[in-house]
Formats: structure tokens, C-alpha cells, sequence
């Protein structure tokens, strides 16, 4: 198959790009790989809403790029932080005008949320499911539109560069499409495609734990280290902390930031509200700084969770913006109005990825990405709350911008087709499983909310018998979804972990007992 533009993933920064691409060049084919249901994504899943300056009176460019600054604890871009920030606006109107909807109050102004470290309120939202409203506007408005193609249950399996192009001499590096399993027939085609855009999002099930979806696994970050593009800041994995805490089950439910902005407390199981001992923000304070407040609470009094406790809440206005948390409580027997939530911090978020320029490009020529899977510079080491949203609107948009002036290349190589000589239908599914498991009790274990240098290296000893086992098993069988994905988190993993080892100050979400001066 050949295409003119091939997106790997269809949450919003894929979307956003698709529409916009498909919009502009009627002409051209716009070609969506995503690996599962086509909604299915962690945008799908946010909750809070996007950040974004639109109450002139009160709020200002300043204080959002200085709540940002401030969250990412000095190792932001500030050019980056700047420009996103300033176009925030801009790309949400043109979010409204594909027909998303946010919230308004009485008055029929935007309905402006809070979250940790910002200053004002400023996050639109749609109740407490803004990610699926917009997924919903963007599926919507791409399904209008003839020249995009979007191919549900199609997993990437690896970019294809000069290093499948044997006996043939390409000028320059440069990616040419990739290798995708058709997960319904089994079968591995190669789509050539003259620009390739990976928005494969977020890293969460690495850890198990996680606030994220099951499609987390990191793969576009993998396939973009296999194919020798730069990755950066991997050790700043944002742990949310306030996932609901369930005895059963590894993905945990999120319970909003939004709702502490809405004025709720934690409050450990004496009831005391510990967050004032750590910071004068309180509930308040950064993602970064509640995580690791939690964490020291829960060491210090060997409890297993903390608890959001909204008893003194407004419970009526309560239901009106967050019904789906309070749907979700009830469904767990707990009645907000007289019982605390048990919640405990997972992993949610990376702040770093794909280290990408303004233009969205990676360091291979004909790669672009997008959204969580980037290293943009607009997080540092730790994301301001709301902001992820509003960086893949804009990166979306200035890839885009870049497609609009560029000549697309033509793919001039001959790309050989996928290979699976020599491997056999896997047998023993129980080894995947057996891995995946040992992979996320290691990282949860040893490259958690709090890290020293004697857990990471141990980390790095068990993941080398990990990935060896698992290099054997991929070398040996055919392409199985599970696999793949148990591949890329090893590789995520293993950037992880040493990432981590090279940072020697404790900035944001990156905590070190070893660095403690
Ligand atoms: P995603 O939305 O995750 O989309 C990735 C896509 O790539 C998916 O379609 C996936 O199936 C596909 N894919 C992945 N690998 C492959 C492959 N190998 N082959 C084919 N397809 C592939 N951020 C905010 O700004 N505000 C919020 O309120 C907020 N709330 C959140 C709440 C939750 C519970 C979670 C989990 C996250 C939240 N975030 C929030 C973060 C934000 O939702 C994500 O960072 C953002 O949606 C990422 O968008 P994306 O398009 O980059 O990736
Ligand atoms: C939340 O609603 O707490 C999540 C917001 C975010 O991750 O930006």
C-alpha cells in the first residue's frame, strides 16, 4: 500500500493532523494505522480538559507560561512553553469549530476548571469526559472526509528505514512508511508513505499500575529508538496522584485533579490533611510534589492508600460536573457524600519521548511525531496539569503548517517486503505473560515515584534476562500483537532506566535518594 501521509495512532494529536492535512490537499491520501477500536487512546480517557488563556480579565499568557515553568522545574524550552502557550487559543476555536462542545456556566461564558500548579482557573472542559467529547468531534470530522483512511485493529510493527533497504544505496537516512499486522487476517504489509507521523501516545502500562489504557505500550517510541531517532528525558515518568485505589485490577480509575480544583482534600487515615506539612499550595501543589508527598505518607505509616475526601463538597454541583467520577464511586459502593475516596498515586504521564523540533520533525528525516510520544521541551520535568492536550493541538497544527510548505518526497527505493522466514505461530503464550508481569513488578518496584542508583542498576540486570528471552521469542515466532507490544515496553523500559542513571539532580518528577544533597 502506498500513501502520501501515513499517522500511526488515532488519538488527538493523530486526528488533529489527519483533518487538518486532508482538509487542506483534497488531492492526497491520508492513511490512519491505529491498533485498536478507533476511538481507543488515552484521549479518550482525559478527564480534567485542556489549558488554555481565555479570560483576558483575570488570566494572562504570563502566568500560564510561569505556572508552566514553575511545574517543570527549570528544564523547560522556554521559546517552546511561549509558543504554545500564545497559540492555545487559536487551536482550541478550531477545536469548537469541528464541533466539539465545553461546558459553559449560567452566564454562557466557558466554565474554567483548576488543577494543580496553575494559578487561575483556566482548563475547558466537557464534565469530567473532555478527552471522549473530543475524540468523539475529531472521529467525527474525519470520517467526512474522503482522502482519509482509517484502518481500525492495524498495529505498526517498525518503521521502515535505510536499515530494510539492502543492496540499494539511499542518499540520506529516512523513513519510508512502516511494516503494519492486520490483527484481524494476520497478515504484515508494508505502507510506503512520503511522510510518516508517528502520534502513538503515552508509555503507562509499562508500570501496570496506571491510570492509562491498555493500547499504553509505548510502541512509537520504540520503534522510533530501533530506528535511531534521538529520545530524551525518559526518567520523568508523571505517577497522578490520585488514582482510585482497588484492591483488584493493575488499571486504575482516574480521579481528576480537577475535583482537588473543585476543593477537595486528602487526607491520610487519620484524617489529617498532610499535604499542608509539604507544600503551601496544599492539594494544590504540583503533580509532582503530591505524588511524592503521598508516597512519603504511605512509607511512613505503612498504609497501602491515602484518601480525596469531599464530604464538605457542594455534592449536587458535584454530580453536575464530574458525573462519571461520581457514577464510578457509587459503582464501588462509596458514597462521596459520606465516605472518603481511597486513591493512591499510578503511573499517567511521560513528560519526555521523541525529542522533536518545533516542526514536529525527529532527528530521522520523513519522521515526524506528535503528542505524549514527544519530547517537545514544553513539559521539562514535569508536566503542568491540563497541558497535554493543548501541546498535541498545537504540534498537530505546526506539522501541519510545515506539510503546507514543504514538497512532499517521492519514496525512490524499493522497499522489500516483510519477512517471517524461519518463525513459527508462538506456543507458549504463557512466556509473554510471564514477562510482561515481571517487567511491570520490576519497574513498579524499582524505578517508582522514588529511585536510588543500587535499585536502578538491579532494574538493569533483571531487564537484560527480560529482553533476551523476549529478543529469543520475537526472533523465533510470528507476529503476534502481545509480543510486539511486550518488545517495545522492554525497550522503553530499558530507556527508562538509564536515562535515569544519567541525571544526577533531582529535578520534578525525577526523585533520587542518591542525589539528596
Ligand atoms: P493517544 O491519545 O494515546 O493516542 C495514541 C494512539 O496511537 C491510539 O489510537 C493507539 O491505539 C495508537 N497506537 C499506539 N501504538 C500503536 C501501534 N503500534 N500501531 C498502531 N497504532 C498505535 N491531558 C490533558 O491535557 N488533560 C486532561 O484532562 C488529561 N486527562 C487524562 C486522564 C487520563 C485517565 C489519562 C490516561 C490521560 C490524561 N491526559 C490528560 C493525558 C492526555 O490524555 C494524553 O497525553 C493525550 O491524550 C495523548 O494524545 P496522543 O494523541 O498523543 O495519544
Ligand atoms: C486530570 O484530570 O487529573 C488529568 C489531567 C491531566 O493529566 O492533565
Amino acid at each position: 500500500m502506498t500513501t502520501d501521509y501515513l499517522v500511526i495512532g488515532s488519538g488527538i494529536a493523530g486526528l488533529t493532523f489527519s483533518v487538518k492535512i486532508a482538509e487542506k490537499f483534497p488531492n492526497r491520501q491520508v492513511t490512519v494505522v491505529t491498533k485498536s477500536s478507533e476511538e481507543e487512546s488515552n484521549t479518550k480517557y482525559a478527564q480534567g480538559g485542556v489549558a488554555v488563556v481565555l479570560d483576558d480579565e483575570k488570566d494572562s499568557f504570563k502566568k500560564h507560561i510561569e505556572d508552566t515553568l514553575i511545574a517543570g522545574d527549570g528544564l523547560c524550552d522556554e521559546a517552546v512553553v511561549e509558543m504554545v502557550i500564545k497559540e492555545g487559543p487559536q487551536r482550541f476555536k478550531e477545536l469548537v469549530a469541528w464541533g466539539a462542545n465545553f461546558d459553559v456556566d449560567k452566564s454562557g461564558n466557558l466554565d474554567l476548571g483548576k488543577e494543580g500548579g496553575h494559578s487561575e482557573y483556566r482548563v475547558v472542559h466537557h464534565k469530567d469526559i473532555t478527552g471522549a467529547e473530543i475524540e468523539r468531534a475529531l472521529l467525527a470530522r474525519a470520517h467526512q472526509l474522503d482522502n482519509i483512511t482509517l484502518l481500525p485493529h492495524h498495529f505498526a510493527i517498525d518503521l521502515i528505514t535505510n536499515h530494510h533497504i539492502k543492496g540499494q544505496k539511499p542518499k540520506a537516512d529516512a523513513c519510508y512508511g512502516a511494516y503494519v499486522f492486520d490483527q484481524e487476517d494476520n497478515s504484515i504489509f508494508t505502507i510506503t508513505s512520503k511522510s510518516t507521523l508517528l502520534a502513538s501516545g503515552g508509555i503507562g502500562r509499562v508500570y501496570g499500575h496506571t491510570t492509562n489504557p491498555v493500547i499504553a505500550t509505548g510502541d512509537g517510541i520504540a520503534m522510533a529508538y530501533r530506528a535511531k531517532a534521538l529520545i530524551k528525558d525518559m526518567e520523568f515518568v508523571q505517577f497522578h496522584p490520585t488514582a482510585l485505589y482497588e484492591v483488584e485490577g493493575e488499571s486504575s480509575f482516574l480521579i481528576s485533579e480537577a475535583v482537588r480544583g473543585f476543593g477537595a482534600y486528602l487526607r491520610n487515615k487519620s484524617g489529617k490533611r498532610f499535604m499542608l506539612d509539604y507544600d503551601a499550595r496544599a492539594e494544590l501543589a504540583s503533580r509532582d510534589i503530591v505524588s511524592q508527598s503521598i508516597d512519603n505518607e504511605l512509607k511512613k505509616t505503612g498504609e497501602t492508600h491515602v484518601f480525596l475526601d469531599c464530604t464538605h463538597l457542594d455534592i449536587e454541583r458535584f454530580k453536575i460536573h464530574f458525573p462519571n467520577i461520581y457514577d464510578k464511586c457509587k459503582a464501588n459502593h462509596i458514597n462521596i457524600e459520606e465516605d472518603w475516596i481511597p486513591v493512591v498515586p499510578a503511573s499517567h504521564y511521560l513528560c519526555g519521548g521523541i525529542v522533536v523540533d518545533k516542526a514536529g520533525k525527529t532527528s530521522v528525516p520523513n519522521l515526524f511525531a506528535c503528542g505524549e510520544c514527544t519530547r517537545t521541551g514544553l513539559h521539562g520535568a514535569n508536566r503542568l496539569a491540563s497541558n497535554s492536550l493543548l501541546e498535541a493541538l498545537v504540534y498537530a497544527h505546526n506539522i501541519f503548517k510545515y506539510h503546507s510548505t514543504h514538497e512532499l518526497q517521492d519514496v525512490e527505493v524499493a522497499i522489500p517486503d516483510w519477512s517471517d522466514e524461519g518463525t513459527t505461530i508462538a506456543k507458549e503464550h504463557v512466556l509473554i505473560q510471564h514477562n510482561l508481569r515481571q517487567l511491570q513488578a520490576l519497574m513498579r518496584n524499582y524505578v517508582g515515584i522514588v529511585r536510588s542508583n543500587s535499585r536502578l542498576t538491579k532494574a538493569i540486570k533483571h531487564l537484560d534476562l527480560i529482553y533476551n528471552e523476549v529478543e529469543d521469542l520475537y526472533k523465533a515466532s510470528k507476529i503476534t500483537t502481545s509480543l510486539c507490544e511486550l518488545r517495545n515496553m522492554v525497550n522503553v523500559a530499558h530507556l527508562i532506566i538509564n536515562q535515569s542513571l544519567q541525571r544526577t539532580e533531582n529535578k520534578g518528577g525525577y526523585y533520587n535518594l542518591d542525589n539528596v544533597k
